[in-house]
């Protein structure tokens, strides 16, 4: 679905839908009965209108993660509730400067999150160069996770799933098992590429094929880096140029360790391990008459590097995951000692500033952090500069570590969110509140 005349009106149905899995009947959740979701393909400047219409069993809301736009009103705002039934009418107003790059969309409501991107609703939002690259074909590549019970549904997660994060037995690709993605030699294609997964971390690699990466979230690399492998983030998206080498491939994701919810023999050893397993995403064949190169990519303006900024408040988050009162089992995730709470004011900005946060991570996992509206720069990572200036919206924390962003507050005051974004560590606490005046 693309805007014209600067506007991109859509009216997206979230709704039970049926599906077909790797050869199986699915029942999942989908906007406008597909997985995943309509890709929006907008142009800076452009008004984006949703119309979301709630045919869920509880209550649902719509994020636009990673969009530069206001939280207020009838915004990207987190206050926003839709009950069964019901409907509500977003509108967005993209800058004339905005990012070009790849975003998404999906339901934000506090409790639900996982559940309701685990079960299916998540889409793209593309928003255009201004000064196209040239490729061959573009594609979209909505990676995602879900586990299906005996019947076909969705599974429920367990209290330990809850507590390391669900990662589902299959991983899709635009809803489906192992698609077959067919190039010819020379060709060079356009990669749109979202982890939508609600806790798996993505280490794509397609070996035997050249990969150059344009950019990570709203963030543009000056020129193409030519890359082995992508490390992708529960959140973070990745826009790349793949072009095709004689002899076919796969899409694979690598196993990464990010630690486990239950250490010291807290649960008794019962804890599974988070590293998950290399799994094969897509099949790639590459044949054919060969195709003419491409043109050479046009040099992207030069981000603004926050390195040189003057830094207004200086601030620490410490993410921890801690023991229930009582000896429960369930696990508490905080944010400064505290659990989410909408009514609570966490962090107050200066509209206007730059800020710098220490994100520290106590507990034995990784979590992602991601901030709303407001883009973040990595500029150490506990003890290691970084070297690229990139732009981003989910910056990984590890375990027992720390990174340390620098946040532009240029634009949009109003309030919003920060979080995990492995949505179980989200729906159980680990966000907190911001408000930018
Ligand atoms: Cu992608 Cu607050 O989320
Ligand atoms: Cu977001
Ligand atoms: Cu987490």
């Amino acid at each position: 679905l693309t805007s014209s005349g600067g506007l991109l009106d859509v009216t997206l149905s979230a709704t039970p839908a049926t599906t077909v899995i790797g050869g199986r009947s699915a029942r999942v959740l989908g906007y406008n009965g597909g997985l995943p979701g309509p890709t929006l393909r907008l142009v800076p400047g452009d008004r984006l209108r949703v119309t979301l219409v709630n045919g869920l069993a509880g209550p649902t809301n719509l994020h636009v993660h990673g969009l530069h736009v206001s939280p207020e009103g009838n915004g990207d705002n987190m206050a926003v509730m839709v009950k069964t039934g019901e409907s509500f009418h977003y509108e967005y107003r993209l800058p004339a400067d905005h990012p070009p790059g790849v975003y998404w969309y999906h339901p934000h409501h506090h409790g639900t999150v996982a559940d309701q991107v685990f079960g299916g609703l998540y889409g793209t939002i593309v928003i255009d160069d201004p000064v196209p690259i040239e490729s061959s074909r573009e594609r979209v590549l909505v990676i995602s996770d879900v586990t299906l019970d005996g019947v076909g549904a969705v599974a429920d997660a367990s209290a330990a799933d809850r507590m390391q994060g669900r990662e589902g037995e299959l991983v899709l690709v635009n809803g489906q098992l192992a698609p077959v993605l067919a190039l010819r030699p020379g060709e060079r294609e356009r990669w749109r590429i979202v982890n939508a997964c609600v806790s798996r971390y993505l280490r794509l690699r397609l070996d035997g094929q050249r990969l150059q990466l344009l950019g990570i979230d709203s963030g543009r690399l000056e020129r193409p880096a030519e890359v082995d492998e992508i490390l992708l983030a529960p959140g973070n998206r990745a826009d790349i140029l793949v072009t095709a080498l004689e002899g076919g491939t796969e899409l694979r994701t690598l196993a990464y360790d990010r630690g486990t919810a239950t250490s010291g023999g807290m649960m008794g050893g019962s804890g599974q391990a988070a590293t998950g397993t290399e799994v094969a995403l897509a099949t790639v064949t590459v044949t054919g008459d060969p195709v003419a190169a491409p043109g050479a990519v046009p040099r992207q303006p030069a981000p603004l590097d926050l390195r040189g900024a003057t830094v207004t408040a200086r601030r620490e988050l410490s993410f921890d995951m801690g023991m229930g009162m009582g000896g429960g089992s369930m696990m508490t995730f905080t944010i400064n000692g505290q659990e989410f709470d909408p009514e609570r004011l966490d962090t107050t900005v200066l509209a206007g500033s730059v800020e710098e946060w220490t994100l520290r991570n106590t507990s034995e996992m990784d979590h992602p952090v991601h901030l709303h509206v407001w883009p973040m720069q990595i500029v150490d990572r506990g003890g290691t500069a970084e070297a690229a200036v990139v732009w981003r919206d989910v910056v990984n924390v590890p375990a027992r570590g720390q990174t340390t962003v620098r946040i532009s507050f240029a634009d949009f005051a109003g309030r919003a969110v920060y979080h995990c974004h492995i949505l179980d560590h989200e729906d159980a606490g680990m966000m907190g509140t911001i408000l930018v005046r």
